[in-house]
This record gives C-alpha cells, structure tokens and sequence, in this order.
C-alpha cells in the first residue's frame, strides 16, 4: 500500500527535526566499521529529504554533529567530517535543481576551513531557494546556542539596542541560531533513544515527540511518512482542552 496516500497534505508539519541516531549500531551488527553506518546513513538523509520534498515539508532540521561528538575518537570525527564536505559538494546541484535552501546552525568556532568553506558556499548558492529549507545542525548544542543569545541581548542593552522590558519569547527567538526558523511541529529520533541530546531545547517547546526503533541507516521513505502520519493523529492542545481548537 502506498502509504503517502494516507497523509493529509494539508496537515502536514510545517518544520520536522530529526536526531539521526544509529549508524554505529546499524556498522557493528555487520561487522564493519562505524563510518560505513555513517555513509549508509548519508542514503538516508537524501531519501528522506526527497521524501519531505514529495509532502511539501517546508522546513526540515538534520542534527549532523554535536558539541559532545567532538569527545568521540579522532579518526571517526575525521571521517564523519570528510563524509559530511563530500555529501554537501556533490549534493548541491541536487539542491539547486530542487529549489532547496541549504543552512547550516551551529558554533563556527572549532570547524576547519575545509567545512567552513563548504557550508558558506552552498548557502550561498541556494539562498534565494524557497521550496524546501534544509538546516543542518553541525557543531550543535542548545545550551551554548542559549548562552550565546543571553551574551548578545545583554551586549545590546549595554549599547542601548535593546530595552530590558522589551525582551520577550519571541524577541528572545531571534537571538538564536534558529532565528527566523519556526519551531519544530515534530522530532524525529531513530535508534530507540528516548532523549533530546541538548538539540533545539527552547525550540521544541510544544513539538511533537517521535521515537522509533529503526536505526537511522534503515529510516528511509516509508518510515518517514509513518512518522507524518503519527503526527497527523496527535492533538495538539498547546495548554488548551479539545473543546477549544
Ligand atoms: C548518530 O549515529 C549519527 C551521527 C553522529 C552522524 C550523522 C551523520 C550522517 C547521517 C552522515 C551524513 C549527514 C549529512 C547531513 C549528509 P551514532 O554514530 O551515534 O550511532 P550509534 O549510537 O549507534 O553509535
């Protein structure tokens, strides 16, 4: 059965995360090394990304690498960084072609050149793209994306930019990375971790959570849109009872 037909398009979510977890998991029940996870899971970042295409997803977030990944062996973030520069160079007539928009959040402090470049250049390239927004979360965490937002306001009061009384959720909004980003409708996180990671905490506020079993290097189309149908069954009251939406 073809299960795309069963989703509402005009329900869809406007913006969907997802924790890519798994790839090492899905290498060692084969007997290989962690990389070859990471670059089966790199099939399914393009499958699902077609598969948002498909369902006029607007805004899709990818959590690529973590502050904390940087703690994991050398020769495995290497690689993952060597896979990530070729994944965004060969991918980016794909995203041209699809009308795509490429952004990267994350801290630029700590990433080499190589990447730096990359990124900079493929958002450049597709700025003016407007079908799909693709946000990849690379040297990532949220509580360093809050602290940062709390440094600049503080910087603009002193320079009398800002107005104390004036802060509020969404002038707070625009000082994070994700500024001009709608918050997540829904989180995707494969592997059957239960947990957020420090992955957009001020952000998911009110998103739908989504575990699933299936390791990210299996999560392809199919798994993709019985996540969207789950979420289409979910009420979302935002604090209200059901006899008020
Ligand atoms: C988590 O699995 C996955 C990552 C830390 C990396 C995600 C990167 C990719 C899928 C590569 C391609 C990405 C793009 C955006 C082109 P894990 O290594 O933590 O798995 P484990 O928990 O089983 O060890």
């Amino acid at each position: 059965m073809d299960l795309k037909r069963e989703i509402d398009i005009n329900k869809v979510p406007t913006h969907v995360a997802i924790i890519m977890d798994g790839n090492g998991r899905w290498a060692k029940q084969r007997g290989k090394d962690r990389i070859y996870g990471h670059k089966e899971g790199a099939n399914s970042v393009k499958a699902v990304i077609k598969a948002a295409l498909e369902i006029n997803i607007k805004y899709l977030t990818l959590y690529a690498f973590s502050i904390e990944n940087w703690q994991r062996p050398k020769q495995e973030v290497d690689a993952l960084f060597n896979l990530l520069i070729q994944a965004i160079e060969q991918e980016s007539s794909f995203l041209v072609e699809n009308n795509i928009r490429f952004m990267h959040i994350g801290i630029k402090q700590g990433l080499s050149m190589d990447i730096l470049d990359a990124l900079k250049r493929v958002e450049q390239m597709t700025n003016k793209n407007d079908k799909l927004n693709l946000i990849i979360a690379l040297n990532y965490g949220s509580r360093i994306e809050i602290i940062e937002a709390v440094k600049k306001i503080a910087l603009d009061i002193k320079n009398g930019e800002l107005i104390l009384d004036d802060i509020n959720e969404n002038i707070f909004s625009e000082y994070l990375f994700t500024k001009n980003i709608p918050d997540p409708d829904l989180l995707i996180r494969t592997s059957g971790e239960i947990r957020i990671s420090n992955f957009l905490l001020w952000q998911l506020s009110y998103t739908e959570l989504y575990f699933t079993p299936t390791l990210w290097p299996d999560f392809r189309e199919r798994d993709f849109y019985e996540a969207i149908i789950e979420y289409q069954r979910r009420e979302r009251r935002f604090g209200k009872i059901s006899e008020q939406l």
